[in-house]
């Protein structure tokens, strides 16, 4: 058996591990990585940037669609399109492919010494790693002893009782690789993946009915800005079942649902996607035998990603909400540079979120309910889509943009949008409450024409009472 000594290991290869590794070799720090599967994981593999794939791939083909139907309003006609699934699906696999070998050849740049493997702890200062996940710990390949541990494991599709993930019931990961779209695709869960994968397929051709126990879709998003993607789905013809849980399958080709009144129905389907959320990875390797504090499943941890033991780190889904891959990139850099000796500590005035609906949506900051519930006397205001020239020449007027700021002395907490492309103004968010700015700042700063960013300067103005173009 190899054994080997360093001084941060990194377990897990996702964009939290990948990251934090690079600044740590950075930084003159002897680091591994040790990770079972391609570097960055669920994010750049399973994901992300996947589902992004295929997203616009979908996207595109529903527009040449659409023009081929005749009399459309653009006055484009062809002819209807072809859809070569197996092209698609590589066409996506060589941008993963990119991204990947970018990723470890970053690491080799940086210095980084890549196991290939999985890991198993041992204690807070050792890791044994095996070629198969499910080997048995004595034979193991090699054992790596560490001054530091990083836990960068992850999160993992969550499970429905009675639902195992099979051929006819997948996960996210299954469904970014189709080998044919199903006709009949019913989809469990209105969040995120649920939303952004159905639509995608729907758009792709497949009838996507969606089940969601809630009573609305998106429920981490306030009504107002749920409601533009709710008139999508009418749109695009997709079936909503709101109120209704899956209790089961009803054999080999439909669903059992039971709806808020106690009334159970057949959904008949090809393939179910189920997408009720993630878990923090925290088993199979390991984890239990350092009995660290939890915050429920995920592992607990400080403002500086720190353990309950001593020089034993964790970032990224395996902490649990919000389970997003920057998220966890700027918890890697931090215990990296903590590591180094400086003083960091993870206190975002803001992490974005964008949701790769159609339209999108990206908030920042607080909502107008969370600034309230925080005690904040705020004033709010919105500016629709409908009055911005940019969004009327690319057919994005369905949406809006919003700002939430401090009514004493206008500084901005928050910011939320809904809208067609409306995910690039996250930076502009984000940037703007990190540096403290006020409606003023943003107001008075020269926004681009035509840009959908005008939007952005008109709300600021807006909440001052100085609208100009409505
Ligand atoms: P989610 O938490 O966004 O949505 C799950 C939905 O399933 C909820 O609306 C819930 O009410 C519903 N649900 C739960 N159990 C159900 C049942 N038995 N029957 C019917 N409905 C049920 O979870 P999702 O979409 O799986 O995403 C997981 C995580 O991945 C999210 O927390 C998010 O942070 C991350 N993610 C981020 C993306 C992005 O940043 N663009 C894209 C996709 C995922």
């Amino acid at each position: 058996m190899n054994q080997a000594t360093t001084q941060m290991l990194v377990i897990g290869g996702g964009p939290g591990g990948y990251v934090a590794a690079i600044r740590a070799a950075q930084l003159g720090i002897r680091t591994t990585l040790v990770e079972g599967d391609r570097v960055g994981c669920t994010c750049l593999n399973i994901g992300c940037i996947p589902s992004k794939a295929l997203i616009h791939a979908a996207d595109q083909f529903a527009n040449v669609r659409r023009f081929s139907a005749g009399g459309d309003k653009l006055g484009i006609s062809v002819q209807a399109p072809q859809l070569d699934l197996a092209q698609t699906v590589r066409w996506k696999d060589g941008i993963v492919s990119r991204l990947t070998g970018g990723v470890a050849g970053l690491l080799k740049r940086s210095g980084v010494t890549v196991v290939s493997g999985w890991a198993r702890i041992v204690d807070g200062k050792t890791v044994q790693v095996s070629t198969r996940a499910d080997a048995h710990p004595d034979s193991a390949d090699s054992v790596i002893q560490c001054e530091h541990l990083l836990l960068a494991t992850g999160s993992a599709a969550v499970e429905l009782p009675g639902l195992p993930f099979g051929k006819a019931v997948v996960s996210a990961t299954e469904a970014l690789s189709p080998a044919a779209l199903p006709r009949r695709l019913a989809v469990i869960g209105a969040g995120y993946i649920g939303l952004e994968l159905g639509i995608a397929y729907r758009k792709l051709g497949a009838e996507v009915t969606v089940v969601e126990s809630l009573d609305r879709i998106l429920g981490t998003y306030d009504e107002e800005l749920a409601r533009p993607v709710m008139h999508s789905l009418g749109r695009l013809g997709m079936e909503l079942r709101l109120g209704c849980s899956v209790i089961g399958s009803d054999g080999a080709s439909g669903l059992r649902l039971r709806d808020a009144q106690g009334k159970e129905s057949v959904l008949a389907t090809d393939q179910v996607l189920v997408a009720v959320g993630r878990r923090p990875r925290t088993e199979g390797f390991g984890l239990e035998s350092l009995m660290l504090d939890r915050a429920g499943r995920a592992v607990k941890v400080d403002d500086q990603c720190r353990t309950s033991m001593l020089n034993v780190w964790a970032i990224g889904d395996l902490c649990g909400e919000p389970m997003l891959a920057h998220r966890a990139m700027a918890q890697g850099e931090m215990v990296a540079e903590i590591i180094a000796g400086r003083r960091r500590r993870f206190e975002p005035a803001a992490i974005p979120a964008v949701c790769y609906t159609d339209p999108e949506i990206v908030v920042a900051g607080l909502s107008p309910a969370e600034a309230e519930k925080a005690g904040i006397d705020a004033v709010t205001a919105q500016f629709p889509l409908s009055a911005n020239g940019r969004a009327m020449t690319l057919e994005a007027h369905d949406g809006f943009v919003r700002v939430v700021a401090r009514r004493d002395d206008h500084l901005i907490v928050g910011w939320q949008a809904v809208g067609v492309g409306i995910s690039e103004l996250s930076s502009a968010f984000s940037q703007s409450i990190e540096m403290r700015a006020r409606l003023e700042d943003v107001g008075h700063t020269i926004h681009a024409h035509p840009t959908l960013g005008e939007a952005v300067q008109e709300v600021a103005l807006r909440a001052l009472g100085q609208p100009l173009h409505i």
